[in-house]
């Protein structure tokens, strides 16, 4: 059974049925086209994150304005991915277990699929594995410049790993995975800046270790959304991963630019459609979104069509809109459109992404690795 598509081609927005994922095209577009724009001309690559789209006709069009593939967090979003026409994949993350592993050297013999790791056992099973499928996996060595999440410290521990990648048989040693998550929401554009110098200076010390044993580094990966720009001007790093820049979220929308603004390089361009489906108090408005329909791990949604009006309290199937004044709008069945929290754990949540320009449907989009986590 498939979940119907809230709407279809040629249907107006106010038609399309709620809640729903809609994205205004002609922003989104902006947005793709910003972050090529930005990295035109310089020496290094967009590998985009597709953990935040989970869908291969945003990846197409990422490659077609000039990326080099895109970065997977799971087997089965690399799958997806690649059955959906996109040859170069990094699992930017570290992959365990005998099944996944399997799948993810079974991969190669279909298209370049990258791993990282970060464990000397790991590294075993992987070329195990990629010995089991005759093929040759290429690995990057994750070190942990500041996210504190996988990676092995940088220098001699990750030097070490990366001689043993390096010796086997059916493993390439192909880089550096140097990720700092942590940074992406620092919301000083100093303080970013600053986490993103620090986590070069290990990458850059990890390097000269590196080199010094005549293992050399295709890749230098790391970047995000919040400090791109940053690894971008290092001279150290040449592939970049940002995800949500194509839609923006909430809490993307609080991090400040240089000029202490809010950051504003890209623009809103996902919403959570819902519909208003009582107003029990004046001051009140109910919509059919809950937690079903959009994360909080991030903050609540804001409420993008009424001014001064917060979405404060969420169940399962309900959002609760406090409207700072008592107003007659919005009615039961006005929809009105959400910001999300935190985008990618909400678009996980859709089978659909509906494309809007000029109020129309234009294209119903299938988020094929919704789910994907295997
Ligand atoms: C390894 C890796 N690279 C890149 C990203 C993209 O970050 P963002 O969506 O903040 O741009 C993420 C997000 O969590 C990530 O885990």
């Amino acid at each position: 059974v498939t979940i119907r598509p809230p709407a279809a081609t040629g249907d107006r927005l106010a038609d399309v049925d709620t809640p729903a994922l809609i994205v205004d095209l002609d922003i989104f577009e902006r947005n793709l086209k910003c972050m090529a724009d930005n990295l035109a001309g310089k020496p290094l690559r967009l590998r985009p994150h597709s953990k935040s789209h989970k869908c291969p006709e945003i990846a197409r069009r990422q490659v077609a304005l000039g990326a080099v593939g895109v970065c997977c967090q799971k087997v089965s979003e690399a799958e997806i991915m690649v059955e959906g026409g996109i040859e170069n994949v990094l699992v930017s993350n570290e992959i365990v277990g005998l099944p996944k592993l399997d799948r993810l050297a079974d991969l190669n013999r279909r298209a370049w699929v990258g791993v990282c790791v970060d464990d000397a056992g790991n590294v075993d099973d992987l070329e195990a594995a990629a010995a089991r499928a005759d093929a040759v996996v290429p690995v990057l060595v994750e070190i942990d410049v500041g996210c504190l999440r996988c990676g092995v410290p940088p220098g001699e521990a990750a030097v070490e790993l990366a001689r043993q990648v390096a010796g086997k048989d059916h493993l390439r040693f192909a880089g550096l995975q140097a990720y700092q998550g942590r940074a992406q929401h620092i919301r000083g554009f100093q303080d970013r800046e600053e986490a993103i110098d620090q986590a070069t200076l290990l990458t850059r010390q990890t390097l000269d270790g590196l080199a010094k044993e005549g293992l050399t580094c295709d890749i230098v990966g790391g970047g995000g959304s919040g400090t791109y720009q940053f690894e971008a001007a290092t001279g150290v790093y040449n592939e970049l991963q940002p995800g949500s820049y194509i839609f923006m979220d909430a809490d993307y929308g609080r991090n400040l630019a240089k000029n202490g603004e809010l950051f504003r390089e890209f623009e809103f361009s996902l919403h959570i459609y819902t519909t208003v489906m009582s107003r029990p108090m004046p001051d009140r408005a109910i919509v059919d979104a809950g937690l079903k329909a959009f994360s909080v791990d991030s903050g609540m949604p804001t409420v993008f069509d009424i001014e001064d009006a917060s979405l404060d309290r969420a169940s399962d199937e309900h959002g609760s809109i406090t409207l700072r004044q008592s107003i007659e709008q919005p009615k039961v069945g006005d929809k009105i459109r959400l910001i999300p929290g935190h985008c990618d754990p909400t678009v996980n949540l859709y089978d659909w992404i509906v494309c809007i320009r000029n109020g129309v449907v234009e294209e119903v989009w299938p988020v094929s690795a919704r789910g994907a986590l295997l």
